[in-house]
């Protein structure tokens, strides 16, 4: 049989952070480029504990469940988005399997094949693959340390009428970058002007380096679910651990409910065991010190990154130093394409996302994403040395 794809899946490109974890299975080869917590942190005798109790009550983890997710799940998690003022109740909210699909659903039922997104340039790779998948155009405004610059998505919207705002506005994927506050409310005021809903994605900022700083969300800013202009998702993939794949959205109760339907198509509920696991994780276990423990162990192994990278003496390469979150970005010397330099430095032994992956259009080619969260000790001073020979070659012989 010659099968024939649909057009929307012929035109897909693979995840290129998916492709790089497969080159990079080798026991010796560092990987600095997929988005993995440091396994060592996973609280895996709290979750036995929680898994331990969710049986002793009985068989009902088994059982299918709720599209929207388990209840008791839905109340904890209301408390704790309280704390950061997002006031939702359970109705407002729905439990997804990962953030990823909370985007993927929350796209599906606000727009149209053909209908325009607007992101930030760059932005997170594979809600670039939901959009494509859905057939979706992507246009991209320009940002700088603060975030998106105003006037750019002013002029965006006004030549595209985009759909929607996808945005990840706290330690964002691939730039680590956090809006400023003021940005953050030009951008909310702009999109209430056009109609435009805001899907927040915020899986990272629990993960912040220093606990007194504040960055309030845009869903707070907003400050109202029913009929408000964002709609919020996050994760435990960070906090806890990626493989319960568990998420969530929040938002207007009648957006919630059309997300419900679309989920149903889609997998009538997510894993009912993980949903209860951390729900008795959650009430036996103080997630919030976890969460400080595994903040104060990345931002050591964001300045371990630093250091080390600082010490090569590196000529034209820059970063700006992450408050939160689980990236470095590089900016490489002018004209070095990171794409090239990828192939150079597998050989080396050591991997990293070039940047070109996460712009939907006109790619800054001398870029690069690190991830400093999963290796530490002698092995990120093995890569950053291996990086540091491999751009060092690709310069010199350029
Ligand atoms: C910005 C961003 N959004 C969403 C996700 C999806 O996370 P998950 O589906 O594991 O919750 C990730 C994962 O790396 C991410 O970086």
């Amino acid at each position: 049989m010659d099968y024939r794809f649909s057009s929307r899946v012929s035109q897909l490109k693979s995840s290129v952070v998916r492709d790089i974890l497969k080159l990079t299975q080798g026991k010796d080869m560092i990987s600095f480029a997929g988005g993995l917590p440091a396994e060592e942190l996973f609280p895996v005798q709290a979750v036995k504990e929680a898994a331990d109790r969710v049986f002793a009550e009985g068989s009902s983890a088994l059982q299918y469940g709720l599209t929207e997710g388990h209840l008791p799940l839905r109340e904890q998690l209301c408390e704790r988005m309280a704390a950061k003022q997002m006031i939702v109740n359970p109705e407002q909210m729905i439990l997804t399997t990962g953030s990823q699909q909370a985007i993927d659903l929350l796209v599906s039922v606000l727009t149209e094949p053909g209908d325009v997104v607007l992101v930030e340039k760059p932005t997170y790779l594979a809600s670039l693959q939901v959009f494509a998948l859905q057939g979706l155009k992507v246009v991209a405004a320009e940002s700088d340390e603060h975030g998106i610059i105003p006037e750019d998505a002013l002029r965006l919207i006004r030549e595209h009428r985009p759909k929607l705002l996808y945005a990840v506005p706290t330690f964002g994927n691939p730039t680590g970058r956090v809006w400023s506050v003021e940005r953050r409310r030009k951008l909310l005021e702009l999109c209430k002007q056009h109609q435009m809903p805001i899907i927040e994605d915020d899986p990272y900022g629990d993960i912040k380096f220093e606990t007194s700083e504040r960055f309030p969300t845009l869903f707070s800013l907003d400050g109202r679910a029913e009929k408000g202009t964002v709609l919020y998702t996050s994760t435990f993939s960070k906090t806890v651990a990626p493989a319960l794949r568990t998420g969530w959205a929040i938002g207007d109760s009648g957006v919630i409910r059309m997300v419900a339907k679309a989920k149903q198509a889609a997998d009538l509920h997510s894993s009912t065991i993980d949903q209860q696991i951390l729900s008795q994780l959650l009430s036996g276990f103080n997630l919030d010190d976890h969460i400080r423990l595994i903040s104060k162990a990345y931002g050591e192994r964001m300045m371990e990154m630093h250091e080390l990278l600082k010490r090569q003496g590196l000529r034209d390469v820059s970063w700006v130093m992450p408050k939160g979150g689980m990236f470095l970005w590089l900016e490489l010397p002018d004209g070095l394409d990171a794409d090239a330099l990828l192939r150079g430095s597998v050989r080396k032994g050591v991997a990293f996302v070039p940047g070109s992956a996460f712009f939907a259009e006109q790619p800054q080619r001398n870029t690069a994403r690190l991830n400093y969260t999963y290796n530490t000790g002698a092995r990120t001073k093995l890569g950053v040395e291996r990086l540091a020979e491999a751009i060092g070659e690709f310069t010199a012989r350029s």
